[in-house]
């Protein structure tokens, strides 16, 4: 890895961990088993991808950090829920994640699902608190809102568990479930800093074609993951979408096409970044990041 890129990325991530614990510090819930799990889940690390993407957009656009670091925290509050649910035994039934116990192995089903929930509707009154600085931040969090429930994330994952063990599941479907499921959550935090600052509209349609591909990027990277990856580097266990007979583009297309797949994205995120008159050095390297990624 590129060591300039490396300190850029460790920078914005430890920017919004710092961000994440000055929120926490100030917030209590109870009972003590609800604040113990929300922790729990929020601070077992993970990439924290969606908030680099954020606070790197905002930079790129001529922005600042702290601009955009509360709605930062609501994204994460959201893809944190959406792992909690993703691993519970009605859902993915996964024992790992982020190398600890599920939250529902260490807390029970119960505890798990209402943890997800009151991440969802705490990451809802921080947007909300957000919408009062005007008009622009109330068009970001609208995507927000948008790509996170029934005509994002949740429908992604709705069909992602209709179509498991399902015969004849072809590309359309395929599309749909990580479009919806991976590339909108992705969306959100590439989009919301161009909504912020007003940006004009061609520019922010590049950036979302920009996001959309590096969403399938990411998901078909995760399918191989599953199959090439180890539990030390991903903390979570692979080998699972075969076994439960998962919609992966592995499981889909087989591996070399999956692989072949995920370079035609790369190239596209690549293409589109080449048309955004800004310099998005950082962003090309990413990209390469998440295409060699092993966890
Ligand atoms: C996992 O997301 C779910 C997918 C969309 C594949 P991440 O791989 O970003 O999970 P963390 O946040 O790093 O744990
Ligand atoms: C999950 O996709 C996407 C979400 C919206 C949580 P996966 O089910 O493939 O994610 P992992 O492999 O469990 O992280
Ligand atoms: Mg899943
Ligand atoms: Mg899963
Ligand atoms: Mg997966």
């Amino acid at each position: 890895m590129d060591t300039n890129f490396k300190t850029e990325l460790e920078g914005l991530k430890n920017a919004f961990e710092e961000a994440l614990s000055a929120y926490l510090e100030q917030t209590h819930f109870e009972p003590k088993i609800l604040d113990e799990s929300i922790r729990y889940s929020l601070l077992l690390g993970g990439k924290r991808l969606r908030p680099v993407l954020m606070l790197a957009c905002a930079q790129m656009l001529g922005g600042k950090a702290q601009d955009v670091l509360p709605l930062a925290i609501a994204l994460e509050m959201i893809h944190t829920y959406s792992l909690i649910h993703d691993d519970l035994p009605a859902m993915d039934n996964d024992d790992f994640r982020r190398g600890q116990p599920s939250n529902h192995k260490k807390f029970g089903e119960g505890q798990a699902i209402l943890a997800g929930d009151a991440l969802l509707s705490q990451a809802f009154s921080i947007c909300i608190e957000e919408c009062k600085k005007g008009r622009t931040y109330i068009n970001g969090v609208s995507e927000i809102c948008k790509n996170a429930g029934p005509y994002g994330m949740v429908a992604g994952q709705a069909a992602d568990l209709f179509y498991q063990d399902g015969e004849n599941v072809g590309k359309s479907v395929a599309d749909f479930i990580v479009l919806n499921k991976t590339a909108k959550m992705i969306q959100s935090a590439v989009v919301v800093p161009a909504y912020i600052y007003g940006v004009d509209e061609n520019i922010r349609s590049i950036l979302e074609q920009f996001a959309v591909n590096f969403g399938f990027l990411f998901q078909i990277t995760d399918d191989i993951l599953d199959v090439e990856g180890s539990f030390e580097k991903l903390g979570k266990t692979v080998g699972k979408d075969a076994k439960e007979n998962k919609m992966s583009c592995v499981n889909l297309y087989g591996m070399d096409k999956a692989r072949e797949l995920a370079e035609a994205y790369k190239e596209n995120c690549l293409k589109f970044l080449g048309e955004l008159p800004f310099e998005c050095s950082f962003f090309e390297s990413l990209v390469q990041y998440v295409r060699s990624r092993e966890s």
